[in-house]
């Protein structure tokens, strides 16, 4: 059976004003009604055998909780990470408390922070990748990239179509690089999203990052877990390394395959990418909430007041209860500048 993972661990910034450390964009409703975390779980949860396990932080336990509530899903565990230890360490919790219920489960391993547009399409894709899974290869999806984005991994396939092996995996690479594997045409970007036998993951990791697994594994031998929630032993996971999926495991195994995905994906991992990725009337204006446009082209806006904008292009508003914030579409990735003076100046 496949059994979801879904991570809920990250603070994004890069969606100020509305995203921060105490409330980031995971627990939001960045598109549609549905926060991202759910979106994410009513996005699997036609084809997922078993429910999820859903790794968050501590800080974000009753937010996670009230969220999957509110979807009327019990997980099979929602875990409590006391500190940030990266997706690595996380997942192999996952695959432990996975190991601990149900022996042959897949994992299907979940950003909760990621918009996918075209769910059919998505779903052909983890079929294709659950056959390669029960073969034992660690699968990833792969995006067809659209420009040298630093931000991502890079995945060079051996083939053209259905899973293939990887000859390449390169987690953020350089400019100049990433530029180079774009032009190549052979590369793929990595989605972020796998699936995996939960042993088999976790052989990877002993072979690979011994000292992530017994980490974990003392982590969660001594967790604290009742009806609601499984707190690891902060001193045990604080002695893992803090490590992505990406570069403690995926760079290094030779069980890496690729899956290539179709499906409208999106991190969201900025104003303008949620503009991108919305629907917009005939002029390219997308907004989230109660907009009035006059005479404007390809804005986005979103609040809860009524936002009203005359006469503007390519601008992006953002009103939330303490902050608005209004910036060009083009260089919208400068908030992270806003959020650094705000850190500074208080
Ligand atoms: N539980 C938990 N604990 N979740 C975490 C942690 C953690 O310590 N750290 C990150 N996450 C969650 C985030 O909330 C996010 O949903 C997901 O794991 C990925 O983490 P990011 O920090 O967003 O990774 P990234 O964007 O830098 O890179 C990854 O995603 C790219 C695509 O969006 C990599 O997999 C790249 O290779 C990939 O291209
Ligand atoms: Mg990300």
């Amino acid at each position: 059976p496949l059994l979801p993972v879904i991570l809920s661990g990250g603070s994004g910034t890069r969606l100020w004003p509305l995203s921060r450390e105490a409330y980031p964009k995971q627990f939001l409703p960045l598109v549609g009604d549905d926060t991202m975390l759910q979106a994410t779980w009513k996005r699997v949860s036609g084809i997922a055998g078993l429910a999820p396990i859903v790794v968050a932080n501590e800080e974000h336990r009753f937010m996670a909780a009230e969220q999957l509530r509110e979807c009327s899903v019990k997980p099979l565990a929602l875990i409590l990470e006391p500190m940030g230890r990266n997706t690595a360490p996380a997942i192999t919790v996952a695959a432990l408390q996975a190991l601990k219920s149900n022996e042959d489960a897949i994992l299907l391993v979940l950003p909760s922070d990621h918009v996918i547009r075209d769910e059919a399409a998505f779903h052909a894709a983890v079929e294709v990748a659950a056959r390669a899974a029960e073969e034992g290869k660690l699968v990833t999806f792969g995006i067809k990239p659209a420009s040298p984005e630093v931000g991502y991994g890079y995945i060079k396939a051996d083939g053209n179509t259905g899973a293939m092996p990887v000859e390449e995996f390169v987690e953020k690479p350089d400019l100049q690089t990433a530029r180079m594997y774009l032009e190549s045409g052979n590369y793929y970007w990595n989605s972020g999203m796998f699936l995996f036998k939960a042993s088999r993951y976790l052989a990877e990791v002993e072979k690979l990052q011994p000292a992530i697994l017994s980490a974990c594994r003392e982590a969660l031998d001594k967790a604290q877990a009742d009806t609601d929630f499984v707190r690891l032993d902060p001193d045990a996971f604080a002695n893992s390394p803090n490590d992505s999926i990406d570069y403690a495991i995926m760079e290094k195994t030779d069980a890496a395959t690729v899956v290539p995905m179709d499906a409208g994906w999106s991190d969201v991992g900025s104003w303008s990418a949620l503009w991108e990725i919305s629907d917009k009337d005939a002029t390219g204006n997308a907004h989230h909430g109660d907009v009035i446009e006059v005479d404007c082209h390809d804005t986005y806006a979103y609040g809860s007041k009524l936002i009203a904008m005359v006469g503007l292009n390519d601008v992006v508003v953002v009103e939330t209860d303490d902050a608005v914030m209004v910036g060009h579409r083009d260089r919208i990735q400068e908030v992270k500048e806003v959020v650094a003076r705000i850190k500074r100046d208080g």
